[in-house]
């Protein structure tokens, strides 16, 4: 703790001395455009959106684009830093996170007292479609002409109730990297690099678009979604769906928003396939090694991405013998909900300038660790134990892949302890059976139903669903 009180005030002294050469660390971030200049009046309430598009806006609503600025986690992260640097990152956090709130001047003060209604409304409807250019990526580089002209990627609309022009950058990961690349102001560490990495990806090489995975049907690739736009519009082949769902299922969750949960969840499950190989027999006192493979088949991006120093992704390995006794486990959660003996937490870990490691980005100037998984990559993490002498055969090996958006002792430490409990998200899971040395081999039937099992179940459903249509009939 007084190490983080030293570097505050470090960084505190770094920033007042290039604020004093007029490079002030927090307001010449490379690419940032004149911020300050709109008024609040001049965006439209998403409701008055609404009214025509009820399609894009029920799905934005309850996303974390919506709740870019409200988010308790957020704020509490916010009012840390603005507390550590002395409201110097007021500005810059809620540059992405109430856009509004910065370009028409509301912010600051951080703590929202100016706010209106609309700029509270995080990433917002008439943010994002008025959008005029940008200056590149990262750190929020957008050009905002507010007014009646809304941009968007429909090449010939013709709208009778405001103006509309195509642009092609909505179509691009461009956009979405203007937010989706975090820097740090000062030292020009890349934080959130989640639009680089997907640049440099075979994905970007094929143009699979951020759009294409979270803006459309598909989940791990583009899907159709025809249309209309608007009530009044005509149908197209495809509309693109506003519901972009990343892998947060704990905010949304708290906030009553089950639907995003639920999607969240949904895609993290098709964001990693799982590979389990273990030795196929092991006596007692025999050495045994388990290698768990997991491959980031699915994300366009490193397995986690974003604020990945605070997210948390793991594998869990549990043996039990026959009686249910766990003779081996990794990665299970303690009564604290903390990660007992994981082999590897996959995410990164972020040093600030005495090589401590830190969770608070604003305070980092290196990247200790990166242990994420990187497009297409695979890792596998090896388990070895020794089989107990009493251990009753045959042996079960049980493996999961596990999310969590963030360490309970962080949001114990942020919130009061008790007040939230982190849901872990299972993405993939894999089962094993090691048998006796001395088990035929015709024994060494896995304790899943297997094929005959599955036909018979297939039969007994059939059966009892003619049973029940003659039941039907019957009456
Ligand atoms: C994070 C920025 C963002 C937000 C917030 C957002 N949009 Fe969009 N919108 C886009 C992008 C990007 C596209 C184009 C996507 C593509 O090319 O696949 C788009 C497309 C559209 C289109 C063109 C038709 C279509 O769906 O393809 C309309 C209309 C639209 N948005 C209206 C809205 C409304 C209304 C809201 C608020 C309820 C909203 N948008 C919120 C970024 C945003
Ligand atoms: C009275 C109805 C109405 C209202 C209100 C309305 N729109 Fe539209 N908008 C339309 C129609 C109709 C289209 C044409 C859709 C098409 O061509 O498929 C359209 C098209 C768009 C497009 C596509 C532009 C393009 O070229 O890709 C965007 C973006 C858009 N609207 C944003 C908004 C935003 C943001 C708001 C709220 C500030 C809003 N609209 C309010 C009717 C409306
Ligand atoms: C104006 C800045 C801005 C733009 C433009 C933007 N985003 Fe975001 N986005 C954010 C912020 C800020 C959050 C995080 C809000 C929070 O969690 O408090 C976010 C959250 C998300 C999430 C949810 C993350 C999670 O953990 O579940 C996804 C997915 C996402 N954005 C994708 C996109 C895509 C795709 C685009 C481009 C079409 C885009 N964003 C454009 C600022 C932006
Ligand atoms: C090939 C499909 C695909 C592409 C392309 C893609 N994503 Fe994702 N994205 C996913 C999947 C699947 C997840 C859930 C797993 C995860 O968290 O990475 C995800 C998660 C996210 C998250 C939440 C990250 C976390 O771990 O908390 C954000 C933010 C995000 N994507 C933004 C983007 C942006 C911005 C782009 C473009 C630069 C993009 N995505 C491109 C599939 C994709
Ligand atoms: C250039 C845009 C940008 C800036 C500047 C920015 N953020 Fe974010 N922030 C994002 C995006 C995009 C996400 C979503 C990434 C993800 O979900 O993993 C995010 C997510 C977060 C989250 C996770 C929220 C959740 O619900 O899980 C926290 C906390 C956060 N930001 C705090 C901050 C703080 C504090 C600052 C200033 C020191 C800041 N951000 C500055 C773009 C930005």
């Amino acid at each position: 703790m007084r190490r983080a009180i030293t570097n505050a005030i470090l960084f505190l002294m770094v920033a007042v001395i290039m604020t004093a050469f007029s490079v002030s660390a927090f307001t010449s971030t490379p690419g940032s455009t004149e911020f300050g200049e709109h008024d609040v009046e001049d965006f439209e309430s998403e409701n008055k959106c609404r009214m025509c598009h009820a399609l894009a806006y029920t799905q934005w609503e309850g996303t974390m684009h919506y709740y870019a600025y409200v988010d308790p986690f957020y704020q509490a992260k916010a009012n840390v830093a603005s507390h550590e640097t002395d409201g110097m990152l007021d500005e810059f956090c809620a540059r992405c996170h109430t856009p509004i709130g910065v370009v028409s001047g509301e912010i600051p003060p951080a703590d929202g007292s100016e706010m209106s209604d609309i700029s509270k409304k995080g990433v917002h409807c008439d943010f994002c479609h008025v959008i005029s250019g940008s200056t590149g990526v990262g750190n929020a580089p957008f050009v905002v002409t507010p007014g009646k002209m809304k941009w968007g990627p429909i090449e010939e609309s013709r709208p009778a109730q405001h103006d509309a022009e195509y642009m092609e950058l909505y179509t691009q990961a461009e956009y979405c990297g203007m937010c989706h690349l975090v820097v740090h102001p000062e030292n020009g560490l890349v934080v959130d690099d989640t639009y680089t990495v997907w640049k440099n990806s075979q994905y970007a090489k094929d143009n699979i678009t951020c759009q294409d995975c979270h803006m459309t049907e598909g989940i791990t690739e583009f899907k159709a979604n025809p249309g209309r736009a608007a009530s009044t519009s005509p149908r197209r082949d495809h509309i693109s769906t506003h519901a972009i769902v990343g892998a947060n299922a704990f905010i949304p969750k708290i906030l009553g928003e089950d639907r995003i949960a639920k999607m969240a969840v949904d895609r993290l499950q098709n964001a990693a396939t799982m590979e389990l190989v273990v030795p196929q027999t092991a006596g007692a006192g025999e050495e045994i090694n388990i290698d768990v493979s997991i491959t980031n088949t699915g994300a366009g991006h490193n397995l986690p991405t974003g604020v990945s120093e605070i997210r948390e992704m793991w594998i869990e390995t549990v043996v039990t013998d026959k009686e249910g006794i766990v003779i081996y486990s990794a990665g299970t959660l303690d009564t604290s909900r903390s990660i007992d003996s994981a082999k590897v937490i996959y995410n990164t870990v972020l040093g600030d300038s005495e090589g401590n490691p830190t969770e608070n980005f604003w305070m980092a100037d290196r990247i200790l660790e990166d242990k994420r998984i990187g497009p297409k990559k695979t890792v596998t993490e090896q388990h070895t134990f020794v089989v107990p002498e009493d251990a009753a055969h045959p042996l079960k090996v049980d493996t999961w892949l596990n999310y969590r958006s963030a360490s309970q002792e962080l949001i114990d430490y942020l919130f009061d302890a008790g007040t939230y409990e982190v849901p872990v998200v299972r993405m993939n899971h894999a089962s094993s059976t090691v048998y006796h040395p001395d088990t035929p081999l015709e024994e060494r039937t896995e304790s899943t139903p297997g094929f005959v099992g599955i036909v018979t179940a297939i039969a007994f459903i059939i059966a009892m669903y003619m049973l029940n249509g003659n039941k039907r009939r019957n009456q």
